[in-house]
């Protein structure tokens, strides 16, 4: 450990179980010196386990639908208020589809269901950063960052309605980038990852298929979620302070490739 995240505040969204992105975040972050918010819906805090994640860390846990700006500003008061001050971080791990969920093909849509879903994976993060704006909550210089997935460039059938989520999440990183940037040095950015074995990923269908799939498409093989934390952390540090407004791939090499024998050898 180099201690980069040494005196730095931040909120972690998103951390379900130990299979999740953002527990591996959390539990990152507070290995280089950070102090951190754990949040996730109040569903998901039910189920309990993010609490070992919280002692963990030594980590306060406040509930917050991220569709919600009533709950989101209670969020970012009461983080403002544990911490003393701003933050300087903050990681938006947040993703469902309904469609999905229900197994609905990508041609017999419920458009009442897509909505919710863009509302949960993409406008809740518009929504973060328009309550971190009007509540002033981060400092100067500071970093947030959404996780994305090449679905938003590229077509992956199984990934469905979530592509366009993310297509979304992508572009409010730009757009927002442009406002906080200018108003206050602060970086945007999405990070798109390789797919990964958590509950989110394993609900698409046909995801251990290709898991594998992308897993021999890249050079260096799928991105773990441990390294997909280092990264975090790298883009909360102040060795990142100059990067915004792009959408960073974690991905082993997948979004450059075209072909790879491999694949072809042994399919
Ligand atoms: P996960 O299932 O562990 O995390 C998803 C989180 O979203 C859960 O903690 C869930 O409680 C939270 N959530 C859902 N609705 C919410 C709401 N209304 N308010 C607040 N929180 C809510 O799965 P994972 O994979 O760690 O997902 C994290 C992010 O990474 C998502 O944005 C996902 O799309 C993205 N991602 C995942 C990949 C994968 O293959 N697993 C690949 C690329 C990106």
């Amino acid at each position: 450990m180099s201690n980069i995240l040494s005196g730095k505040k931040g909120i972690i969204s998103g951390a379900l179980n130990s299979e999740s992105i953002a527990w591996k975040v959390a539990e990152r972050c507070v290995a280089e010196g950070a102090q951190i918010v754990l949040t996730n819906a109040p569903v998901a805090m039910r189920m309990g386990e993010i609490n070992a994640l919280a002692e963990k860390c030594n980590a306060p846990v406040f509930g917050a639908d991220a569709t919600s700006m009533e709950d989101l500003e209670t969020l970012f008061t009461k983080s403002m208020d544990h911490f003393g001050g701003k933050m300087d971080f903050v990681l938006h791990s947040i993703g469902m589809s309904v469609n999905v969920r229900k197994g609905k093909p990508y041609t017999d849509l419920n458009h009442e269901w897509m909505q919710k879903t863009f509302d949960v994976s993409a406008m809740s993060f518009h929504k973060m950063m328009q309550t971190i704006w009007k509540l002033d909550a981060i400092n100067d210089w500071g970093s947030i960052l959404a996780l994305s997935y090449i679905a938003a460039q590229r077509v992956f059938p199984d990934y469905s309605e979530m592509a366009e989520s993310k297509a979304l999440l992508e572009s409010f990183a730009r757009s927002f980038g442009y406002h906080l940037g200018t108003a206050k040095h602060v970086r945007v950015n999405t990070l798109s990852q390789s797919p990964t074995m958590t509950t989110a990923g394993q609900g698409v269908k046909g995801f251990h298929d290709f898991f594998n799939y992308a897993d021999k498409m890249s050079p260096l093989g799928n991105a773990p979620a441990e390294d997909c934390a280092n990264y975090c952390v790298a883009l909360f540090s102040d060795y990142t302070r100059y990067v915004t407004m792009q959408n960073l791939y974690h991905d082993g090499g997948f979004s450059t490739m075209g072909m790879n024998p491999a694949l072809i050898q042994n399919p």
